[in-house]
C-alpha cells in the first residue's frame, strides 16, 4: 500500500462539529448494547460518557473508533461519513484513541513503543501508514510525546518495569504521537490507585485545549471533573446530557449510581 497522508477532509469550516453520531445502535445477538445514541462534538470540546457496568460505553467507543460497525445509525468524522469505515482510515483522518485492554509491547523500551506508534502502528497491529520520516525526527516526536505525559525519565526502561499508572500514561503518549485531531479515551483510569488517578487527571487537564476529547469513564468524579459536557448512558440508552453540574444533580443519574434503579 502506498504511503498515505492525512486524507483531505470534507466540510470542515470553523465551528463545524468534529464528530457526529446520529442514532447509532449496536446489537450483539439478543443484546442491544447501544440503542439509538446521538452525540455531537464541537471543536475543542471535552465530552464525558458515564454509565454503570454494561451501559454500552465501550461499545459506543468502538462504534466511534471503527472497531465495530453499527447495526443502526451513522457516524461522521470531520464532516465525512465514516459509518462503514475501519480504524485505519479513521486514524488517517485524525482520530487518536487508547485501548481499554493494554496494547503495549512489554519487552520493548518505553521510547520504542512510542516510536512504533509514531511510525503509524500499534505494536500489536500496524493499523495505518504514514510517510516515512527520518529516524531522528521520529525519536524527537516520541520524546516530546513522553515529555507531555510526564514519562521522559522512563524513556529507556522496559514497559514491564512501569507501574500500571505509567502504562496508562504511555498509552496516551502513543495516541498523542500520531498528532490526533480528536482523542478518544476509554476508561483511562480503570484499575489505577488514587495517586495514579490524580496524575492522570492532571495529564488530561494539561492537554492542549484545542484537542477535542471524548472520555469514557465509569468513575463519575473523574469524568465530570475533566469535561465540558457529559452524557450518561444506561442499558445502551441515553439517560441525560448536560453540564457536569446538571448531570451530577440529575435524579435519574443519582439513582443509577447509587444502584437503586431497577435493571431491565
Ligand atoms: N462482543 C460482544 N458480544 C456480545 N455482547 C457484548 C459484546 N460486547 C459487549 N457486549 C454486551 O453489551 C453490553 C454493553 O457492554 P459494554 O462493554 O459496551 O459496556 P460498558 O458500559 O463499557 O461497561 P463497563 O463499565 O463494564 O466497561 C453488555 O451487556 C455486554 O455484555
Ligand atoms: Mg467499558
Amino acid at each position: 500500500m502506498a504511503a498515505a497522508v492525512r486524507t483531505a477532509p470534507g466540510p470542515r469550516g470553523p465551528g463545524a462539529p468534529v464528530l457526529v453520531a446520529d442514532a447509532v445502535g449496536k446489537r450483539f445477538g439478543g443484546v442491544q448494547a447501544v440503542d439509538g445514541i446521538s452525540l455531537t462534538m464541537a471543536p475543542g470540546e471535552r465530552i464525558g460518557v458515564i454509565g454503570p457496568n454494561g451501559a454500552g460505553k465501550t461499545t459506543l467507543f468502538k462504534l466511534l473508533a471503527g472497531d465495530e460497525l453499527p447495526t443502526a445509525g451513522t457516524v461522521e468524522l470531520f464532516g465525512q461519513d465514516v459509518t462503514r469505515v475501519g480504524t485505519a482510515r479513521r486514524a488517517r483522518l485524525g482520530l487518536g484513541r487508547t485501548f481499554q485492554v493494554s496494547n503495549l509491547f512489554r519487552d520493548m523500551t518505553v521510547l520504542d513503543n512510542v516510536r512504533v506508534a509514531a511510525r503509524g502502528g500499534t505494536p500489536r497491529a500496524r493499523v495505518f501508514w504514514r510517510p516515512q520520516r527520518p529516524k531522528d525526527e521520529i525519536s524527537q516526536r516520541a520524546l516530546a510525546s513522553l515529555e507531555s505525559v510526564g514519562l521522559s525519565r522512563r524513556a529507556q526502561d522496559t514497559v514491564a518495569d512501569l507501574s500500571h499508572g505509567e502504562q496508562r500514561q504511555l498509552e496516551i503518549a502513543m495516541a498523542l504521537v500520531t498528532e490526533p485531531e480528536i482523542l478518544l479515551l476509554d476508561e483511562p483510569a480503570a484499575g489505577l490507585s488514587a495517586v495514579e488517578r490524580s496524575t492522570l487527571r492532571r495529564l488530561i487537564e494539561e492537554l492542549p485545549r484545542t484537542l477535542p476529547i471524548l472520555l469514557i469513564e465509569h468513575d463519575m468524579s473523574l469524568a465530570l471533573g475533566l469535561t465540558d459536557r457529559v452524557m450518561c448512558m444506561e442499558n445502551g440508552r441515553h439517560v441525560v446530557t448536560g453540564t457536569p453540574q446538571e448531570v451530577r444533580d440529575n435524579e435519574t443519574v443519582k439513582a443509577i449510581y447509587l444502584g437503586r434503579r431497577d435493571k431491565k
